[in-house]
């Protein structure tokens, strides 16, 4: 069966061969998710790229579908979104149905290399078979370039109370808002940004809708912007903005100085949310790019590059700091759940070795713990997976720092990059109090931390030499006592 090669995520989706970097034109039409994403079918690193394109009916199983959009006459297919045209503004429907449309960059390599600024545009294509088949407008592209080498990665989306379509566009060092009638034709809004936020790198591929202020009816804003280099931890990550939008401009809610960021791992980059999710659903699910531009070209996988974060749902919550970004996995993926082996509630002073109770690898694993702290307490408290070469990953909470952190650097193959394995990540604890839970997915080569139910997550992909086989937690310099604990086996999504 395919899917087994070493480091081959089981349940994350990958392409099946060649080179994968953003998640692009996630929409949502007629029963299906839509996941477009940025491919290069030659080779395993970045080159011309295309959209590759796969369908799911439940977030979980992914059908591959042939490449949707090739480069043209305009350039390569850069990241860009798509959107279900439901009122035909654009004129491409027929016959009553309504034309998914996708909006991206056009990234002209020739007008690049001749060293002119303007080859960044916007174009879009259209299908009228759920996505089969797409047609490049013939009027491409939609969208000029003001001669800014970076301009790029429309998000698009209907915004009701203006009764017009807004694209969200990065544009070096700020965000571009343009509004449109038709999708065909764009004008400028306003920027936001040039002095907000993190600015260690380009912005690239950013998002903007409406959260629920949880126990109001009121709704805020949130913007997200992925951001190369400069991440919390090194290289790639997204921060987000919450605030205010009226149909022209942004306003965040926080000071210009505040940087938010949804991820503080090494490896969630570029995520965007679903377009056109019904409203009787109504959750914002977002997936990302689980790598980073430092080292995605290198990592030691043969013949693919790449796999997404799993499906999050994004909410706000309500914190003494102001509104922040929540991410948890989609309820969705509780029905991958096998084989399960539940803990004893008890003392953790040391290491606590869970493998043999547990009876299956740590390899392809959930893990829900709750932990509590005495007071004052400055105890390293965690979950370590190794295997029996001596590799081992460690993911926990630091109560002397108050921070998450993760720690890849004798987790596996490192030689590949001298970054890549450099330092342990942190992540500021944004919750209080003695208990601390850890909600953990393990996927071969990857751990994606959701700590205090999403309130600080930690994304980091890994290469062990051998499949993680041991599980232990372990709480040291000071004790913890565990409350509960869950191990779940994760079933593939490939079978
Ligand atoms: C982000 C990014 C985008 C660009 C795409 C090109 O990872 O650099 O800004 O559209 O990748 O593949």
């Amino acid at each position: 069966s395919q899917y087994t090669e070493q480091h081959r995520p089981s349940f994350h989706f990958s392409p099946e061969s060649k080179w994968m970097n953003d998640p692009n034109g996630m929409v949502y039409y007629d029963g299906e998710y839509h996941l477009f994403y940025q491919y290069y079918p030659d080779s395993t690193v970045w080159g011309p790229m295309h959209w590759g394109h796969a369908v799911s009916k439940n977030l979980l199983t992914w059908e591959h579908l042939p490449i949707a959009l090739f480069p043209d006459e305009n350039g390569w297919i850069f990241s860009g979104s798509a959107v279900v045209d439901w009122n035909n503004t654009s004129g491409l429907g027929k016959n009553g149905k309504p034309p998914l449309v996708a909006i991206f960059t056009s990234h002209s390599s020739p007008g690049e290399k001749a060293g002119r600024n303007d080859f960044q545009t916007q174009s879009i294509a259209y299908s009228l078979d759920n996505g089969r088949k797409w047609t490049k407008y013939p009027g491409n592209p939609v969208l000029k370039s003001p001669g800014i080498r970076d301009f790029r990665d429309p998000k698009v989306s209907w915004h009701e109370a203006s009764q017009q379509w807004i694209m969200t566009l990065a544009v070096q060092d700020h965000i571009s808002f343009y509004a449109s009638p038709d999708l065909k034709t764009w004008s400028h809004q306003s920027d936001f940004g040039k002095a907000s936020g993190a600015h260690g790198g380009v912005w690239e591929c950013p998002d903007l809708f409406q959260l629920q202020v949880p126990g109001s009816k009121e709704t805020k804003w949130v913007l997200l912007v992925s951001i190369n280099p400069g991440g919390p931890n090194g290289g790639s990550a997204t921060q987000y903005f919450v605030g205010s939008f009226d149909g022209k401009t942004f306003r965040s809610d926080n000071s210009p100085e505040t940087t938010l960021w949804m991820d503080y791992g090494r490896d969630n980059y570029a995520g965007v949310t679903w377009s056109d999710i019904p409203k009787a659903d109504g959750r914002r699910l977002l997936m990302g790019w689980m790598s980073n531009w430092q080292y995605a070209t290198v990592v030691p996988t043969e013949k693919w590059r790449s796999a997404t974060t799993i499906p999050r749902e994004l909410t706000l919550k309500n914190t003494s700091a102001g509104l922040r970004l929540i991410s948890s996995p989609v309820v969705e993926l509780e029905k991958l759940r096998g084989k399960s082996s539940k803990i004893d509630a008890q003392k953790v002073a040391g290491i606590v070795d869970l493998s043999a109770k547990l009876g299956f690898p740590a390899a392809q694993m959930e893990a829900i713990l709750e932990l509590e702290l005495p007071n004052d307490s400055s105890a390293d408290l965690g979950i370590e997976v190794s295997n029996s070469k001596g590799e081992r990953y460690r993911v926990g909470y630091n109560a002397a720092t108050k921070q998450f952190y993760s720690d890849r650097t004798q987790a596996g193959k490192t030689a590949f990059s001298n970054v890549f394995a450099e330092k342990i990540h942190v992540a500021p604890r944004l919750a209080s109090g003695n208990i601390v839970r850890l909600h953990i997915y393990f996927d071969r080569a990857s751990a994606e931390l959701f700590g205090d139910d999403g309130a600080t997550v930690m994304t980091d992909i890994l290469f062990p030499n051998e499949d993680y086989t041991q599980v232990k937690v372990y709480a040291e310099n000071g004790t913890a006592q565990l409350k509960s604990g869950v191990f779940y086996v994760v079933k593939s999504i490939w079978e």
